[in-house]
């Protein structure tokens, strides 16, 4: 294999354009004061991500840390294609596994197992190879009593488990991991930690937001601290976690 980077971010910027989402319909028109609605329409795009050039080596477990609207997730749905930027690019290789939002590409109304079947093909398997698999996914998930009820009827804690089942039993090149075990209880958390750290020795690429700095500490290679949309620091995970920190609790760094 070559030592080109598994993902690569060339001066990427991404805007959302808000005005639609915001003046949506006749009722916020009816609702809103008509000052606010002409400062409303006179909002630029917002910058999610602003310039951003980064590199991630094959096999290096990268962790994004960052308050909320940051910009990870955004830069996780980059990576995974789900977005597109508004300047610059990005380049990667390698088969992604993107665990993203909670239950994006699940449907309620399809059991468990069909839910395993149809998100193992929509990442690029065929059929063959997830019933092939199928067993071990349930056994890891901990649902095998649940796998044949709606999904419906899941929590949110149990539709992780799956989501998070699917996506480490498809040998990835690059692991997408958004603050998906967040919702999980500890047990599943310590287990899918485990498992992350064994596609680290083997040498898969990951991207891991999380707000639990030691998890963090335990699956990085390195940490990336995005706020407002820009890097503000990457680097060694204890230094880095130690910044975000002291930035976060000023007072208590201080005392
Ligand atoms: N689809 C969207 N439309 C408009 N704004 C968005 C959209 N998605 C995210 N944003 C905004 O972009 C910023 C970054 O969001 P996000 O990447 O989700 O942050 P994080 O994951 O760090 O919490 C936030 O201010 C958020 O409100
Ligand atoms: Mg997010």
């Amino acid at each position: 294999m070559s030592s080109d980077p598994a993902i690569q971010f060339r001066h990427v910027t991404k805007e959302y354009h808000v005005e639609n989402a915001v003046l949506g319909g006749l009722k916020n028109l009816v609702l809103h004061l008509p000052t606010q609605i002409r400062a409303m329409r006179a909002r630029k795009p917002f910058c999610a991500l602003q310039d951003l050039s980064l590199e991630i080596a094959q096999g290096e477990s990268l962790s994004v840390i960052g308050r909320n609207g940051a910009g990870k997730s955004t830069l996780l749905g980059l990576i995974a294609g789900v977005l597109r930027p508004s300047a610059g690019t990005v380049v990667t290789r390698g088969r992604i596994c993107p665990l993203l939002e909670l239950g994006a590409g699940f449907h309620a109304d399809l059991t468990g197992r069909e839910n395993i079947v149809l998100n193992g093909i929509l990442l690029g398997l065929t059929r063959r190879e997830v019933l092939a698999r199928l067993d071990e996914i349930i056994d890891f998930s901990g649902l095998a009593q649940f796998v044949d009820r709606p999904l419906r009827t899941y929590s949110s804690g149990m539709t992780a488990r799956l989501g998070f089942s699917v996506a480490v039993h498809l040998s990835p090149n690059i692991l997408l991991v958004d603050e998906a075990l967040a919702v999980g209880d500890l047990e599943f958390q310590q287990k899918c930690l485990a498992r992350m750290q064994q596609f680290r020795s083997d040498a898969v690429t990951m991207v891991f937001v999380s707000h639990d700095m030691e998890s963090v500490a335990r699956v990085s290679d390195r940490v990336a601290w995005m706020d407002g949309g820009r890097l503000r620091e990457i680097g060694p995970p204890q230094q880095v976690i130690e910044h975000y920190h002291a930035f976060v609790h000023p007072t208590v760094a201080a005392a």
